[in-house]
């Protein structure tokens, strides 16, 4: 009577960030890669709503109703006319306040279970949808592989990428919030009196994705947050040059960071780099992962 989901992490191979509109969301163009560094959702028919977490930084997520993964079967209930609870158990491998979306892919990989738990029947469109309700980064880990988002982030399309990528990430010890990266983004372009443009798509990238030329994805790679994630966390810089000087095609902070992502060649450089990041003050951790991956896939259904 339980049904387990697993949901990939995202890093994104671009971020372009435009102004701010009037609700406080900014206007984006991004491009989101699924990779197989998974949080595993499982759902139980419970008498009340319980959310439990175990796993990489489970004690600094919030194991109550104010989870978005409580929000998202919440939501999937109301609208669909369940009058029933789930108990909801976390197994976390994506870090948290990362960057990495794992919030919202457990949210994406709750609604998913929910929706086979319950037999609501809501259709791809539908469970995209809802999730885009619960947060800007919650519909990409439904459909995984690789996606250009726009709007908030939220409107995807699928597109095709020719390559298997191999990616060092490298944790903080500590996390940055999603809202401060962003104000400190508008607030350092303000000093810097930039002129901030709608954002604009990354043909090099493109191009590199559909070749399958992971040199040309390392050289491409772009994220408009990184300055202010830096200059809130300013260990990154160090971070970034060390990946870069051991060997990786190209790197970034991930999102709002402050997880760090480089490229490698292959598993060989992969190993060689994530010993660098290993070594230094800033980086708690570091795992490789490889991508694109499947989005929310259930394991185990009732
Ligand atoms: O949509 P989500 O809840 O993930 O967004 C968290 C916060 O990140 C928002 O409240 C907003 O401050 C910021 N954000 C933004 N522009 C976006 C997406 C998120 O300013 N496109």
């Amino acid at each position: 009577m339980s049904v387990t989901v697993r949901a990939p992490a995202k890093i994104n191979l671009d971020l372009a960030v435009g102004p701010a509109g009037a609700d406080g969301f900014h206007e984006l163009v991004t491009v989101f890669l699924a990779l197989d560094l998974y949080d595993d959702v499982t759902v139980t028919p419970a008498p009340d709503w319980s959310c439990t977490v175990t796993g990489r930084q489970a004690g600094e997520v919030p194991q109550d109703a104010s989870n978005l993964a409580v929000r998202a079967a919440q939501l999937l209930a109301g609208r669909y006319g369940v009058r029933e609870s789930v108990a909801i158990a976390i197994d976390k491998d994506i870090p948290v306040a990362g960057g990495m979306a794992g919030g919202s892919a457990d949210a994406a990989a709750t609604l998913v279970a929910c929706n086979d738990l319950w037999g609501c029947g809501a259709d791809d469109d539908a469970l995209a949808e809802l999730a885009a309700e619960l947060g800007s980064d919650v519909a990409f880990p439904l459909i995984g592989g690789t996606a250009i988002g726009t709007g908030r982030g939220h409107l995807l399309e699928p597109i095709a990428a020719a390559v298997e990528l191999t990616w060092v990430l490298a944790f903080s010890p500590t996390g940055l919030s999603t809202p401060a990266v962003f104000r400190e983004c508008d607030r350092l372009r303000a000093q810097q009196r930039v002129d901030v443009l709608a954002p604009q798509p990354n043909p090099p990238l493109l191009a590199a994705l559909a070749a399958g030329d992971a040199a040309g994805v390392g050289r491409a790679l772009r994220n408009d947050l990184q300055a202010a994630a830096v200059s809130l966390q300013p260990a990154l810089a160090q971070t970034l040059a060390a990946g870069r000087a051991a060997g990786a095609l190209g790197g970034l902070v991930s999102g709002s960071g402050p997880t760090t992502a480089f490229l490698a060649a292959d598993d060989n450089a992969a190993d060689r780099i994530a010993a660098a990041l290993s070594r230094l003050p800033g980086v708690s951790d570091t795992a490789i992962a490889r991508g694109p991956v499947s989005g929310a896939t259930v394991l185990v259904g009732d």
